[in-house]
């Protein structure tokens, strides 16, 4: 398997909330930056209608990523009106919770309780998601995962924002000037947070934990993700006539490659 698992602070329960919530933030901004909405939304949609399944549970969900932007565009297609959307996480984020369980928005909720991704049995039913989460997993619970959705028929749609082509070798080599470019890129893409709370700007350019603890996280999230190959090895037996597996790159509708995922369908 190609995959390596740096460790990232992220994963550490003691690692203060407030802290965490700052760091998923930047991701949020970061994924609409890159534009990745229409393409994970077109892979969402595909599922959901294969499926006719009228909820999403997000896994790993943090600040809320991508999901909610998402679930707006996809309830504008008739087809996929009434789609609601529960977030999760192991950690879950108070302020996304304050934020999402909004009477205005019935469709959209953030679940208060701890949901583990590698206890899916625990989660409500519907297409689970886990967007740029699955790495977080090591290969006996990433597998458990696969096999637990395969066991319950559940489809599962998994993307990561990035692949993990480079060897880990020269990965090591450009470590200190990756660090450095995400030290800066975080600095930035602060400005982009909504609703930008004093703690984010205190820890930001003040005591500058967050975008420390955010180069790290996200140099060490990229030799951890599953190449299209690793996940092959993480699926093998677990192929059988009424339960679908697909995986690839995402695309753009002009076919830029954005992400790569796995999606898992029964039949
Ligand atoms: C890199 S963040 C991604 C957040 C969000 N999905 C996004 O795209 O912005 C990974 C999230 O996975 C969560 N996580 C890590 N291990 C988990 C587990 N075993 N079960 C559920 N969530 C987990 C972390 O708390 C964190 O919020």
């Amino acid at each position: 398997m190609k995959r390596v698992h740096v460790p990232e602070i992220e994963d550490a329960s003691w690692f203060p909330s407030g802290l965490r919530a700052s760091m998923t933030n930047l991701i949020v901004v970061f994924a609409r930056k890159l534009g990745i909405i229409p393409v994970l939304g077109a892979l969402v949609s595909r599922a959901l209608k294969a499926g006719k399944l009228g909820r999403v549970v997000d896994l790993g969900s943090g600040s809320g990523g991508s999901m909610p932007d998402l679930i707006e565009q996809v309830r504008v297609n008739p087809e996929t009106a009434n789609v609601e959307l529960v977030m999760t996480d192991k950690f879950p984020n108070p302020e996304a919770i304050a934020r999402f369980n909004d009477p205005a928005r019935p469709y959209l909720t953030y679940a208060r309780e701890s949901v583990d991704a590698t206890n899916l049995a625990s989660a409500p039913s519907g297409l689970k998601t886990m967007v740029n989460c699955f790495h977080h997993m090591r290969p006996p619970q990433a597998r458990a995962i696969l096999e637990s959705a395969h066991r319950e028929r559940q489809p599962i749609l998994i993307y990561e924002l990035q692949d993990n082509e480079v060897p880990f070798a020269l990965w090591l080599l450009f470590l200190p000037l990756g660090l450095a470019i995400l030290f800066v890129m975080a600095l930035l893409l602060t400005f982009g947070v909504r609703p930008l709370t004093g703690r984010q700007l205190a820890f930001t350019f003040l005591i500058p934990l967050v975008p420390m603890f955010y180069a790290w996280d996200g140099q060490a999230s990229l030799p951890r993700i599953y190449t299209l190959k690793d996940m092959d090895e993480l699926l093998a037996g677990l192929e059988s006539a009424d339960y679908v597996w697909e995986k690839g790159y995402a695309k753009t509708e002009q076919g830029k490659k954005k992400g790569i995922y796995l999606l898992g369908m029964p039949r």
